[in-house]
This record gives structure tokens, sequence and C-alpha cells, in this order.
């Protein structure tokens, strides 16, 4: 079934976590549409892993659209929320408002991601007018990382923790249909959690959260240059699995084999979903300390 604004706050009420996963092309968001991922994120991160940029900065609003346009081909019946880039939102309100207006026109999205809290609440009030769900997200955030110290644990120097919450709230206040907490300790993002009435999903935030996020190429280990600590690679877990798909799919090349990465991906992708709804992802391993 796809998501919408309703189950997903349902979701919160019921306390069932919500499962959420980047995706930036066609063959991979078929592959996710095949299971019962809950939404899929078309992040500026896909300006490094599918683009090959060094960070997320120089990615467009067109080469945004293009990889969502693709992900929306393969994955019709998913919530695909689409990841506002550098540059398409900050200036003002009218920017803001037209650059989300093209996600949801041209490309299908249900609702567009922007980083920023307190500062953004504008924009994110504008576009909410508009009609467009907005998915706000606050802690780390990775367009502004570099002014700002780099990739960091965020709420543990002195008054940041409440800074955070500040955002939080503001966001809420703004409109957001729900917010991401990235890169937090874990139990300042257990605070938020249970102090808002939105969804929040997390992505380094620890479990006790609503919903978690996680970098389908970090999930399948694709991506060399670098792996944050709350990112697990779950293609360890499902090799029997893998095997045994290899041993039943049928011979004939013809028909729909299950030898190959696609299966193995969605065996993986599997793998996330349950941790996540069991609340056995992320364990302490991939957890920041508080
Ligand atoms: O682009 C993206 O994938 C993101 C996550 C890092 C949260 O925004």
């Amino acid at each position: 079934m796809k998501q919408n604004l309703r189950t997903l706050a349902e979701a919160k009420s019921h306390s069932e976590p919500i499962t959420w996963l980047t995706c930036y092309d066609y063959s991979f968001a078929r592959a996710l549409s095949e299971t019962e991922l809950d939404l899929i994120l078309v992040g500026d991160s896909g300006g490094m892993v599918a683009l090959g940029y060094s960070d997320t900065v120089p990615v467009t609003m067109n080469e945004m659209l293009m990889l969502t346009s693709a992900v929306r081909r393969g994955a019709p019946e998913k919530f695909i929320v689409g990841d506002m880039p550098k540059g398409s939102y900050e200036v003002n309100n009218d920017d803001a408002v037209s650059n989300a207006m093209r996600f949801v026109k041209e490309s299908s999205a249900d609702a567009v991601k922007l980083e920023g809290g307190v500062t953004m609440v504008e924009r994110i009030a504008s576009i909410t007018k508009s009609g467009i769900p907005v998915f706000g997200h606050i802690g780390l955030t990775p367009q502004s990382s570099v002014a700002s110290g780099g990739y960091r644990v965020v709420g543990r120097e002195s008054g940041e923790g409440q800074r955070v919450f500040e955002d939080a709230l503001a966001v809420q206040e703004a409109g957001a249909v729900a917010v991401l907490l990235e890169a937090l300790p874990p139990t300042l993002a257990q605070t938020i959690t249970s102090s808002l009435t939105i969804p929040v999903l997390g992505i380094g935030a620890g479990p006790h959260v609503d919903g978690q996020l996680l970098i389908l190429h970090d999930l399948l280990g694709l991506y060399p240059d670098f792996r944050p600590k709350f990112a697990q690679c779950f293609i360890p877990d499902v090799l029997d699995a893998f095997q045994d798909s290899i041993a039943n799919s049928p011979e004939d090349p013809r028909t729909k084999r299950l030898d190959g990465l696609r299966e193995l991906s969605r065996l993986a992708v599997e793998s996330f979903i349950v941790a996540t709804k069991e609340r056995t992802f992320p364990g302490e391993t991939y957890c920041y300390s508080d």
C-alpha cells in the first residue's frame, strides 16, 4: 500500500517504525517497489553516489529532477520525497515554492525535503501553503556542514542540543509533515521524538525515533570512499538466503532468475526493513554515544 500523510501520522501514533531508503535510479527503484519499504528519498547524496561529485553542494535542480523522475518510473506506488538541492530554496520564498513545485509537477514527487531549522521556517511555511508537503532535516545538514565544522555529531557541545531542539519545534510549527534528524546523540533524538507530534525519522540518531533512513549505497556497501558509523551494510546478513535463491532459481534463462545483484539487493533491503520494524537496527555498533 502506498503511504500517505495520514498513514505516516498513524504509524507514529501506533509506534510502528517507518522505513525509508534513498534511491537514485530506475532499476533499484523497481527492486524497492517489490518490498514493503514505506518511503523513498531521492537524496542529494545522489550527487555523490550516482553522479560522482565529491559532496552534495554541486548537484543541480535539473539533475535532481532527472534522478527523481527515473525513481518514479521504477516505483510508481511508493511515496517519494525529493531532496531540494543547495541553492534551490535558501534565497527567497518564491524560488523555494517554484522549485518545490517542479519536483511535484515534473518528477511526480509526493513531498520535498529541505535542510535547516529556525532559519528555514519561512521557506517551509511557504511551500506548505502552496500545498506541497515538506520534510524538515536538522542536526547534521550536509549542504552547510563544511561551513559549520565538517561532518560530525551535532548536539554534544554546550547549547547545541537546545538549539537542535528549538529547530525541531520550529520546523513542526512551520507546517512540516515530518522531520529527519541526522547524526544526533540518541538521548537527544529520543527527547525530540517524544516532544513532537509529527513523525521524527533518524539517520545516525539512534533507535528511539519514529523511523529509520539509510542511504541505499551504504546498505549495499556500494560507496567505497566513506562509510559513517551509523551506516550498516546488510549484505553479510543475507548471503545464505541469496545462496538459496540461486539454488532455487529457475533453470530457463528466459524466466525471471533470482541469481543476480537485483535479488541480493532486494534481500538486503528486506533485512533492513525487518530490523527497523523489530527495532534491532540500529544496534549499539551503529549508534553514536550520548
Ligand atoms: O541526500 C541524502 O541522502 C540525505 C541524507 C544524508 C539524510 O539528505
